[in-house]
């Protein structure tokens, strides 16, 4: 349950931020990547989410994605989701920066999402640079191809390649300038999302953390909740609503 400081400080918030991690989707039924059934703990990310992955083999990369895809695509946004659409709607100044890929937060009425690390119902053609999204499922092709014959990638952030910088200055500015900021459900250890806590920290914001276990910056946080991110935003939306 959060304390009565968490609650009183978000409900007076004037900026909030809120920062996720595949913990958020985990009870629509996500997998995230390093718990216990995390992808990463089954599949090797030198395989299937590097440039060179891509380059070697684009129809494995893709086979890989498309099955993500289709797990996904059937999924609907949780407690955790609502409760974050509903604070944008009652906060002037909200940013929800995300680290997810699948899309859930807009499905659950999130309008103004800072996406690092990209969108797996978007593509990129690998020539042009054009981005346009690509809801087909099972993919026609995979590879799939861009009318201009060259092959198409997801848009998403693969590992060794840098993040798009204006999304970056988008998530910097918001931190630095929050008073009120909530982590939800990532272990942290992604670079450079993990960070942006300690920059809302040391510019003065409150910053509260959700997991289901303590995570590298459980440390510095304001208060660290222990337990599902839909079952505390669900309780936390009781209690700012007065009841
Ligand atoms: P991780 O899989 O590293 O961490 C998920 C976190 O969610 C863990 O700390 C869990 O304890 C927590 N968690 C699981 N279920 C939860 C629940 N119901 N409620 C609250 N917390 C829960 O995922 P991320 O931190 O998102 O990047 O990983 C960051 C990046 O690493 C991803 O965006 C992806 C990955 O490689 C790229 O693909 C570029």
């Amino acid at each position: 349950m959060p304390n009565i400081l968490t609650i009183n400080k978000l409900k007076n918030a004037k900026r909030v931020v809120i920062l996720t991690g595949a913990g958020i989707s985990a009870e629509s039924g996500v997998p995230t990547f390093r718990g216990e059934d995390g992808l990463w703990r089954n599949y090797n990310p030198h395989e299937l989410a590097t440039p060179e992955a891509f380059e070697r083999d684009p129809r494995l990369v893709w086979e890989w994605y498309n099955w993500r895809r289709e797990i996904i695509h059937p999924l609907e946004p949780n407690k955790g989701h609502r409760f974050i659409a509903e604070l944008e709607r009652n906060t002037s100044c909200f940013t929800l920066i995300t680290q997810n890929v699948d899309g859930l937060h807009q499905k659950g009425g999130s309008k103004n999402c800072v996406e690092l690390h990209g969108n797996i119902w978007r593509v990129r053609c690998v020539k042009e640079g054009r981005v346009f999204g690509l809801l087909d499922l099972p993919l026609k092709d995979i590879p799939p191809l861009c009318g201009c014959g060259s092959i198409l990638r997801p848009d998403v952030v693969w590992f060794g390649e840098s993040l798009d910088p204006e999304v970056m200055s988008k998530a910097y500015n918001a931190v630095r300038d929050c008073d009120f900021m909530m982590v939800i459900g990532t272990s942290a250890v992604v670079q450079p999302a993990g960070s942006l806590p300690l920059i809302a920290k040391e510019n003065g914001a409150y910053v509260v953390e959700i997991n289901i276990e303590k995570t590298p910056i459980s440390g510095i946080v304001d208060e660290s909740l222990i337990g599902k991110a839909g079952e505390i935003l669900g309780k936390l939306y009781h209690e700012i609503q007065g009841h």
